[in-house]
């Protein structure tokens, strides 16, 4: 028996839910949200969907009930508030730290060897915020934020190529911030062709340029940020996790020396199975991309810093 909650139903967490449902991620997910009724709701919703989808995943719905999560093996965190068209994820980090603090101490009494994945913004200090303030070993702490870059970039690259996006690779590492991101040019391919080899220069910097404000576009269209994407790519990490896939994504980790930093959570290439985030892969950056990366960790730490300036680490 497999068990995933995920914290707050809004958009993203409600959308990780049904699509986790639907793949059959886990056989129990349990929904959790302050807002009364809510989860409840959602939950209930999706049930109605089991034998028209055809899945046996169990779905339930609770009020800050955290009893109910008891004995998950995999947290998604999705609290905290999204971001309104023109506000950067950092914005965001004055209200949703104490939130995601407080959560993932709940979470921990009643699922003490559960896998997090944090999700809430801005993701790369909530994440750290989390490793810090609990203490828990490296590998259970996972921020999803490169994952879901990623599959932005593979999208534009797909439209750019007139190509299947399933037969595009493209990583994005650093930050999961509108200019922290680091969409990884040079490697990305179309069936093992470089992409830089198949698209003029001009054309390949607007999928740079459009993957790094991807989150900000959706914004801008929805009033409110994206959750297809996002709920998808929490799923993805989840069932990597779940069926001990050992599949290679891009998420943000605690380094300790890995990419030439330390003591920071940033996106890179990890390997994730049933123990988390199970090695860290060297993409041996040029020493363009490693300079973007140090930039991108420069501005991580200073969101980080934010955290002690606003005493909740
Ligand atoms: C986005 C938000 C979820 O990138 O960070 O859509």
């Amino acid at each position: 028996m497999s068990k995933v909650t995920i914290v707050g139903a809004g958009n993203v967490g409600a959308t990780g839910a049904n699509v986790m449902a639907f793949k059959e991620v886990a056989d129990e997910i349990v929904l959790l949200d302050i807002k009364e009724g809510i989860s409840e709701g959602k939950s209930l919703d999706m049930m109605q969907t089991a034998t028209l989808l055809g899945f046996d995943s169990r779905i339930t719905g609770v009020t800050n009930d955290y009893s109910a999560t008891a004995g998950s093996d995999v947290v998604v965190i999705t609290s905290g508030i999204p971001r309104k068209p023109g506000m950067t994820r950092e914005e965001l980090i004055g209200v949703n730290a104490g939130i995601v603090k407080g959560v993932a101490k709940s979470i921990l009494d009643y699922s003490p060897n559960a896998i997090i994945i944090c999700v809430s913004n801005p993701m790369d200090t909530m994440t750290y915020l989390i490793q810090k303030s609990l203490g828990l070993p490296k590998n259970r702490v996972i921020g999803m934020g490169g994952l879901l870059d990623s599959s932005r970039f593979k999208c534009y690259l797909s439209k750019a190529l007139n190509a299947n996006p399933n037969e595009i690779e493209g990583t994005v590492i650093g930050g999961h911030g509108d200019t922290t991101m680091i969409p990884l040019r040079r490697l990305a391919t179309y069936k093992g062709v470089p992409a830089e080899s198949l698209l003029d220069k001009e054309t390949m910097d607007k999928v740079v340029a459009d993957t790094m404000v991807g989150g900000a576009t959706l914004t801008g269209l929805l009033g409110t940020s994206a959750w297809y994407a996002p709920g998808a790519a929490l799923a993805y990490v989840a069932e990597a996790i779940l069926h001990d896939q050992k599949k290679l994504m891009s998420c943000c980790v605690y380094l300790e020396g890995e990419y030439g930093e330390s003591d920071i959570c940033i996106g890179v290439p990890v390997v994730l199975g049933r123990t988390g985030w199970e090695k860290i892969v060297d993409f041996n950056l040029n020493d363009e991309e490693k300079a973007l990366f140090a930039k991108s960790a420069a501005a991580v730490r200073k969101t980080n810093a934010v955290l002690k300036d606003i005493n909740v680490l």
